[in-house]
């Protein structure tokens, strides 16, 4: 880990949705690409949070597959060695360490997750230990690589707060033990955003687009037909002020729209707006964003019919070497500080 470590991961549990790719996948990847060779770049496939909510377990190995096609159809590339393409259960540190900080983490601290309240709050009975605890893992995902920067969504912004506090809290402990990810807002400054992303939901924008959301009326999957895509943001929920304007409190479903259009093109949202501002038939405008789209799914699809899974099977054997061994010194040092096993003399 003698560079810099930019780290993401997104769940394998279902297809991934254009907020996914926004949100997370996006700015890791164009920043592996604008500036390689100084940073190392860990894109991996957190497959032991998969199931912390209910999946079907025999669809598993081909979600995780799935997802690394979604990577490098992205424009991950997989013929650079200060990229890593690992599954995370294929390196066991994270399980171990997870255990330990498991015992530095309080009650208290992982039932104020916001997501964890609205997961729970939905699965009733049903919630499982993993769901709890998965912040904590998702910490040690990070903390065994060092990482400074983690892209993800705004959702996930409370657990990257958690990942600084218990790394604090150890290294006051113990001595420095791990590199401390930078705070949220220099995250963001870092990858070029004013804030965490959060793509609505076009049936529902009070909600966030979401793969475990109840309808996929709102949801546009990277893997959707585009037709299919078109009419889901032809019939995208708006408001009867029948103006185009970025406002999210007062017209959360047009911003949405202009929000993606914004990502579409690559533009800032204010130059978007600008350019529609105050057009009043807002079937023009959903026109303009669906053609858009459209054309943006058909493009990623043909990358992803392009991509091999010997090239990604390959990847996984180079960078899981490289990951156990990174992780293990890591993991070594906390086994040392906490008394597991014995000091270096
Ligand atoms: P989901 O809620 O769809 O299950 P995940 O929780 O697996 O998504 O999120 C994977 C990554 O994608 C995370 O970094 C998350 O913050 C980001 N993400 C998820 N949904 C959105 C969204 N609607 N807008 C922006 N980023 C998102
Ligand atoms: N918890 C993230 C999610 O649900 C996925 C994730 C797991 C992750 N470990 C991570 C993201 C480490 C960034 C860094 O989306």
């Amino acid at each position: 880990m003698s560079k810099p470590v930019i780290l993401t991961g997104l769940r394998a549990n279902n297809d991934l949705h254009i907020g996914n790719y926004f949100g997370a996948m996006l700015p890791i990847i164009d920043t592996a690409k604008q500036r390689a060779g100084e940073y190392q770049v860990n894109m991996f496939i957190p497959d032991l949070h998969s199931f912390t909510t209910e999946i079907d377990h025999s669809q598993l190995q081909g979600h995780v597959m799935n997802n690394a096609r979604l990577y490098v159809a992205s424009g991950l590339p997989l013929d650079n060695h200060d990229i890593l393409l690992y599954r995370q259960s294929y390196v066991p540190a994270h399980s171990e360490l997870t255990w330990i900080l498991d015992c530095f983490t309080a009650m208290g601290e992982m039932s104020r997750m916001t997501q964890f309240k609205d997961k729970s709050s939905k699965l009733g009975d049903r919630i499982g230990v993993g769901l709890f605890n998965y912040p904590v893992l998702m910490a040690c995902d990070i903390l065994l690589y060092g990482a400074q920067y983690v892209p993800v969504g705004d959702d996930q912004t409370q657990h990257l707060e958690f990942t600084r506090d218990i790394a604090g809290r150890m290294n006051s402990k113990f001595d420095d033990l791990f590199t401390v990810p930078h705070e949220v807002a220099k995250q963001h400054e870092f990858f070029g955003k004013g804030q965490g992303l959060r793509i609505m939901d076009l049936a529902d924008p009070g909600k966030k687009m979401s793969k475990s959301a109840d309808s996929d009326k709102g949801v546009i999957f990277l893997t959707d037909n585009p037709e299919v895509a078109h009419k889901k943001i032809m019939s995208a929920t708006t408001d009867d002020l029948a103006s185009v304007n970025y406002n999210p409190i007062e017209q959360p479903g047009i911003s949405n729209l202009i929000q993606i259009l914004a990502l579409l093109r690559g533009h800032p949202i204010d130059d978007v707006e600008q350019a529609y501002k105050g057009m009043d038939k807002y079937g023009d405008f959903k026109r303009i964003v669906a053609d858009e789209m459209k054309q943006f799914l058909g493009d990623f699809q043909s990358k992803l019919s392009g991509v091999s899974d010997d090239a990604i099977h390959g990847a996984f054997k180079r960078s899981e070497e490289v990951a156990n061994e990174q992780a293990n010194q890591t993991l070594l040092r906390v086994q040392r500080a906490v008394g597991l096993r014995p000091k270096e003399s």
